[in-house]
């Protein structure tokens, strides 16, 4: 019985040697020491030896058991060494390739150019303003001198929500909010409002909900804020945001809370005022509307007419995006093709 475990032994450490991976260590473990490996097996026969034989065969049989124990398990380790070895050199992450690049968005051009009035107007000491998008008829056109029934509502095709709510037409609403709140105590005023507007319109070169940039001056007439000083602004603006080689022109027109009213036409960005297809073959652009405060929106809304004037504008900001970027189609602004969006990445003004 000596004979035969000391030849299980040999057998069990040259095997460990040859063994190629854990796993064929694993199955080795089994086949020598588990329930029914070879060393168990030659326990198993040990009520067939004298008594005085058992617990020398005893000894030795546990002692090859932690022999090979021993080595299996330096085996194991040295295994284990291995594959990490190999896993690490598997995973190595080459530092000196260049990172993938964080793909990031970008402003939109409508943005940008508020942000840019907004720098331009703030520089003059204006502050930037801002109102609710569901406005009710009372701001968006009572106080502003159109009651019901005014036959100038048809000039702009509104969105009722209820009889006395809409979105908003017009940032002029915010002219007789902010008028409003200073009714108890009227003071100057020098105010932007850029934001979104919403107009019952679909078709090629308007669409229902677009931006204005609303402007409103209102000083002590002793201060003489004249229709002067509205053009001086306009041709300020107009060269700051668009272009300085463009011209003005402004044409008298009809708004129910300025008088004079004005409509504003800028030089055609496309063909320098040849005359496209653009602007009609007119050479001309029409940007904004404007005008001097008609008295019955001071007087409405708590500003008294004989101490109180000034003047208000309304650009449309999609046409000064597009002439500032040279962009040829309105609708480029609102498809968001990230392909057009792209363009604008590096843009910083
Ligand atoms: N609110 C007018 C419009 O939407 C523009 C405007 C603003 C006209 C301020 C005069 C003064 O057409």
């Amino acid at each position: 019985m000596k004979e035969q475990i000391e030849e299980i032994k040999k057998k069990a450490l040259q095997k460990i040697q040859e063994v190629k991976d854990s796993k064929e260590l694993n199955d080795l473990r089994v086949n020598v020491l588990g329930k029914k490996g070879e060393l168990t097996q030659v326990l198993r026969g040990m009520g067939s030896l004298a008594p005085e034989e058992r617990p020398k065969i005893g000894d030795l049989v546990n002692k090859v058991k932690s022999q090979i124990e021993m080595q299996i398990e330096k085996a194991e380790k040295e295994f284990a060494k291995r594959e990490l070895e190999a896993k690490l050199e598997k995973e190595k992450i080459d530092i000196t390739l260049p990172s993938e690049k964080v793909k990031r968005g970008s402003k939109h051009p409508v943005n940008r150019m508020i942000e840019k009035i907004e720098d331009l107007f703030v520089s003059m000491g204006y502050d930037v303003v801002s109102g609710p998008e569901l406005e009710t008829d009372e701001y968006c056109f009572e106080r502003l001198n159109l009651p019901k029934g005014h036959p100038a509502r048809d000039m702009q095709d509104s969105f009722y929500i209820t009889e006395e709510h809409l979105l908003r037409t017009q940032t002029s609403s915010v002219q007789a909010r902010t008028l409003m709140k200073y009714k108890d105590n009227p003071q100057p005023i020098r105010i932007i409002v850029p934001g979104k507007t919403y107009r019952k319109e679909d078709d090629a070169t308007h669409s229902h909900q677009f931006c204005q940039c609303e402007g409103l001056v209102i000083d002590k007439k002793e201060n003489h804020v004249s229709l002067a000083d509205l053009k001086g602004t306009l041709e300020i603006f107009v060269k700051e945001v668009i272009g300085d080689n463009l011209d003005l022109r402004f044409r008298p027109s009809y708004f129910p809370f300025t008088e004079p009213s004005y409509e504003v036409d800028v030089t055609c960005f496309k063909c320098l005022g040849k005359g496209c297809s653009l602007c009609k073959q007119t050479g001309w652009i029409e940007i904004l509307g404007a005008g001097i405060v008609h008295p019955n929106v001071l007087k409405m809304n708590g500003y008294d007419p004989d101490v109180w004037g000034g003047f208000a504008f309304g650009p449309g900001l999609e046409r000064l995006t597009m002439f500032r970027y040279g962009i040829p189609d309105m609708r480029y602004l609102y498809t968001n093709d990230i392909r057009f969006l792209k363009q604008f990445d590096r843009k910083e003004d």
